[in-house]
C-alpha cells in the first residue's frame, strides 16, 4: 500500500479521532478545567502509543503536564527532528456567540468547528496522523523523531521554558517543526520566519476608599476611570506611535530587501477590511499593513473594567478601575525590559489623588529564523510539491514563547509550517479548521519527514 492510499482509506477515522481530541476541554487558564487538561494529556499519550510510537511519557510540571515521545530508530546518520505543538486551548467565552457548543465538534461546509480546532489541536493531530501513516505503511520512520506537546502555551509556557533549559540532551535535534501559524491564503502555503513577542501588563488604579456619590464628591476627588483613560490616552500619540520612553530603542528596522520581499507577497488590505468588516486599516505612518502586522511593535488594550455598567444611570464616582494592556514586540525588544519601561512610565503619569499599580503578567520574546537553513529549504519544497504552488515566506504577528529557546538553547532552527487560516477564529467564538488543510497538511508533513530522511 502507498501512503496516499493509507490516507485515503482512513480519512473518515482520522476526522472522527480529531473530533474526540477536540471534545476534551483542555483550557489551560481555567483552574476548573485542570482534570480535563490532564485527561487530554493522557488521551494524547495513549494515542501516540496506539499508533506505535516507541517511547511515550507524560511529564508532570508544577502546572499542566508535557507529553513527550520519541521514535528514534532511523540510526545515527539520519537527522533528528523535534516536533513541538500545544494541546491546551483558549477559554471559550463569550459562549453565547458559538453556533454549536465549543467542545461538541461539528462538521459544516468542510470545516470542523470546536475550540482548539486550528489552534493548535487540529494542526498537532495532522502530524500524528502523518506519523501513523508512515509507521503503518513503511514500518519505520526515516528520521529520528521527538515530540514535545505542551499544555501551557496559551498561558505563556511558564514551565516549558525551564524544562527546555534542563533537558538540552534529551531534546537535542537538527531542527524543530511547528505547525501553529497560518497559511498566506487558502491554497497558498507559507513558512513563517518571524514571530512577534509579547509584554502583557495589568494596570490597577485605586481612587477613594469607597464608591462615592458623584454629586457630593465629583470635582474634588480624582476618578480612577478618568485617570485610567488619561493614562491609556498617553500611551500612544495621534499617529499611533507609542510614547513610552525608550520603547523603540531596540527595534530592528527592516532592511530595504526585506521590505521589498514582504511587500511583493501582495497582501491585500481590501481582503482584511472585508474579512473583519471595517472601512479602514490603521497603523504607524510610513509602513504597509504586512509590515505593521509582522515587523512593527504594537500596543493594545485587551480589556477594561470599572464603575457602573448596569442598565440605566447611576451617579457614582467609583473607587477603582483596571485595564489589561499588551504590546507585541519585534526583534530585538525584550519583554522584561519593555515591562519595566511601561511600569516606570505609567507610574510617572499617574494623576494625583490616585494610586497606580502595574503588574507584569507574562511575556515572550520575539524571534526571527534564518530561512536559508536546510531544514527550512526542504520544508518549502515539501509544501510546494504537496500544494502545487510556490511557498511564501512571511512574518506573523502572534507569539509562540518557546520558539526563541529552540534557537538559543537547542541551537536548532524552527520550521514554522502552519496549516491554519487567519480567519478561522482562533481565540474567538466558532473557531474552526479547514478539513481540506487537515488532510493536505498531513500529506505535506509526511512528505517533509520523508524528504528530511533522504537528505
Ligand atoms: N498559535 C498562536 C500563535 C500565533 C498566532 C502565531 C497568530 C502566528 C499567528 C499561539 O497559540 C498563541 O495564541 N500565542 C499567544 C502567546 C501568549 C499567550 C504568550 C499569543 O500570541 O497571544
Ligand atoms: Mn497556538
Ligand atoms: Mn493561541
Amino acid at each position: 500500500m502507498t501512503i496516499e492510499q493509507y490516507f485515503d482509506q482512513h480519512r473518515q477515522r482520522f476526522e472522527d479521532q480529531l473530533c474526540e481530541f477536540l471534545a476534551i476541554p483542555s483550557v489551560s487558564t481555567d483552574a476548573a478545567c485542570t482534570p480535563d487538561v490532564q485527561r487530554c494529556a493522557s488521551w494524547l499519550a495513549d494515542h501516540l502509543r496506539s499508533i506505535g510510537v516507541s517511547h511515550v511519557e507524560i511529564i508532570p510540571t508544577p502546572g499542566h503536564p508535557i507529553v513527550y515521545a520519541e521514535h528514534c530508530t532511523a540510526g545515527p546518520d539520519a537527522p533528528t527532528l523535534l516536533f513541538y505543538g500545544h494541546y491546551d486551548v483558549q477559554p471559550v467565552d463569550p459562549l453565547n456567540l458559538w453556533t454549536n457548543p465549543p467542545f461538541e465538534p461539528t462538521i459544516r461546509d468542510g470545516k470542523v468547528f470546536a475550540r482548539g480546532a486550528t489552534d493548535d489541536k487540529g494542526q498537532v493531530f495532522l502530524h500524528i496522523k502523518a506519523i501513523e501513516a508512515m509507521l503503518a505503511v513503511d514500518g519505520s520512520l526515516s528520521v529520528n523523531l521527538k515530540l514535545l506537546i505542551e499544555g501551557e502555551e496559551e498561558i505563556g509556557s511558564p514551565n516549558l521554558a525551564p524544562f527546555v533549559e534542563q533537558n538540552r540532551e534529551k531534546l537535542a535535534c537538527d531542527a524543530v517543526v511547528v505547525s501553529d501559524t497560518s497559511m498566506f491564503a487558502p491554497g497558498e502555503p507559507s513558512i513563517v520566519y518571524g514571530l512577534r513577542g509579547l509584554a502583557y501588563l495589568q494596570i490597577d488604579i485605586q481612587g477613594p476608599n469607597r464608591d462615592l456619590h458623584s454629586g457630593s464628591y465629583g470635582g474634588a476627588v480624582a476618578n480612577p476611570i478618568n485617570a485610567l483613560a488619561h493614562i491609556i490616552a498617553k500611551l500612544k500619540d495621534a499617529n499611533g506611535t507609542i510614547t513610552i520612553p525608550g520603547f523603540y530603542d531596540a527595534v530592528l528596522e527592516l532592511t530595504p530587501t526585506e521590505r521589498e520581499s514582504l511587500n511583493a507577497l501582495g497582501y491585500s488590505d481590501e481582503r482584511l477590511k472585508s474579512d473583519v468588516d471595517v472601512d479602514a486599516v490603521v497603523g504607524e505612518p510610513g509602513f504597509t499593513t504586512i509590515e505593521r502586522l509582522g515587523a512593527r511593535p504594537t500596543l493594545d488594550v485587551n480589556g477594561i473594567l470599572g464603575g457602573f455598567t448596569g442598565e440605566g444611570a447611576k451617579t457614582v464616582l467609583p473607587a477603582r478601575a483596571m485595564a489589561k494592556v499588551s504590546m507585541r514586540l519585534v526583534p530585538h525588544q525584550k519583554h522584561d525590559d519593555i515591562a519595566t519601561k511601561v511600569i516606570d512610565y505609567v507610574t510617572s503619569i499617574a494623576p494625583p489623588g490616585t494610586t497606580v499599580n502595574v503588574q507584569d503578567l507574562h511575556g515572550a520574546d520575539p524571534v526571527l529564523v534564518d530561512i536559508s537553513s536546510p531544514a527550512i529549504v526542504t520544508a518549502a519544497k515539501a509544501l510546494e510539491e504537496t500544494f502545487g504552488v510556490k511557498c511564501r515566506f512571511t512574518r506573523e504577528g502572534g507569539s509562540i514563547p518557546v520558539v526563541l529557546l529552540f534557537d538559543t538553547v537547542l541551537k536548532a532552527p524552527t520550521v514554522l509550517m502552519g496549516f491554519g487560516l487567519n480567519n478561522e477564529n482562533a481565540h474567538s467564538p466558532d473557531e474552526h479548521f479547514s478539513l481540506s488543510n487537515f488532510h493536505t497538511g498531513m500529506r505535506a508533513a509526511a512528505r517533509y519527514y520523508a524528504m528530511m530522511g533522504q537528505a
